[in-house]
């Protein structure tokens, strides 16, 4: 479907990855946004530097699409290092984690995504990996078996998550350094439009730069993809470049509105609005009636619906908010003047 695949969060195909790398920072300086995260980050890869040590070890969880792998990347960069990229689910037996461990070189950065997906036997592996740099495998089997430990290089582990809950606890509590990505500001997504525009030839008007960031979700691999969706209009229907009167064009063919929702969004919405009657509702409940999955709800939809303030957390459940009924069209329900007294989670 057209619109699930521009708000879905995954990088679609080898064409979308291609996209996305060409238009990647590969500098602290280049990477747009994200300041607090940025600023810290020069200051331990620096200290790291001038010490001569690895960089410890980096947690970096928040929405898909933020520039957790685009982050990793330009860490390595700045490190002058090398990246291992994996995930989670492809390493799927403690073997897999050891070749991969002992293949590394000194100060190389092994990213693994989805780190919150990592098998109960595969992430004990890792914990002295992280720890002391150490690989415990055990030779044989039975009363025969003989446990010999192994040095590593010392690596950086970047580990990111979209679930930083779902982490357990000795996991989490071996990264040093440890930060939440953003969603983006409309400013911070202009200026990536507009980069992104450069890099790819496209000549575009600030106002339609600002269409596009403004319904992107604050979220820059959205702001990517429409912005090549938005192109395709420019190309058919004039010449190429983009104007306000072309982006706004596509950009409602593609029934992305004005705040960046899509017919999903406004599913989720809808069903709290007339089937729960803006009571709160559970997220297994919601996923049901939605018919999505828990964790594309709670992942993909969700952070963008909390951010503009069109839904809560509350110790109840997922609540609507009134500004979600104006944008949809909707009276407000009876008893909803009191929803400020709800106690957000
Ligand atoms: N492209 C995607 N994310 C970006 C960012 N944070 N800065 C610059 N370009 C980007």
């Amino acid at each position: 479907m057209e619109n699930e695949r521009i708000i879905n969060s995954k990088l679609e195909n080898k064409e979308e990855e291609r996209l996305e790398n060409s238009l990647r920072p590969t500098t602290l300086d280049e990477y747009i946004g994200q300041t607090k995260v940025k600023e810290n980050m020069k200051i331990y890869i620096e200290a790291a530097k001038k010490r001569n040590e690895p960089l410890d070890h980096v947690l970096l969880y928040g929405p898909p699409g933020l520039g957790k792998t685009t982050l990793s990347n330009i860490i390595s960069n700045e490190m002058n290092s090398n990246i291992k990229i994996t995930s989670g689910p492809a390493i799927e037996k403690p073997g897999d984690l050891a070749s991969i461990l002992t293949n590394l070189s000194e100060f190389d950065v092994l990213f693994i995504d989805e780190i919150h997906r990592l098998s109960k036997t595969v992430e004990e592996i890792l914990y002295p990996a992280m720890e002391d740099y150490t690989l415990d495998i055990v030779i044989g089997k039975g009363p025969s078996a003989k446990s010999i430990r192994l040095d590593l290089p010392k690596f950086t582990l970047i580990g990111a998550t979209t679930k930083a809950g779902s982490l357990t606890t000795p996991l989490r509590d071996r990264f040093g350094i440890v930060h939440r990505l953003e969603l983006y500001n409309i400013t911070d997504l202009v200026t990536i439009v507009k980069r992104s525009s450069k890099i790819l030839g496209i000549n575009i008007d600030a106002d339609a730069a600002k269409e596009i960031a403004g319904r992107s979700r604050g979220t820059p691999r959205i702001a990517n993809r429409l912005l090549k969706r938005v192109r395709d209009y420019a190309t058919v229907l004039g010449d190429g470049d983009i104007t306000l009167k072309i982006a706004k064009h596509a950009l409602n063919q593609l029934e992305i509105d004005e705040y960046g929702l899509d017919e999903i969004d406004r599913k989720i919405l809808e069903t709290m609005i007339v089937q729960y009657g803006g009571r709160a509702v559970g997220i297994e409940a919601l996923a049901v009636s939605v018919g999505e999955e828990i964790d594309t709800i709670e992942d993909v939809y969700e952070p963008y619906l909390i951010q503009i303030g069109f839904i809560a957390r509350t110790l109840r459940g997922r609540k609507v908010l009134p500004a979600a009924y104006r944008h949809l069209g909707y009276d407000l329900p009876e008893e909803s003047g009191n929803l400020s007294g709800q106690i957000s989670i």
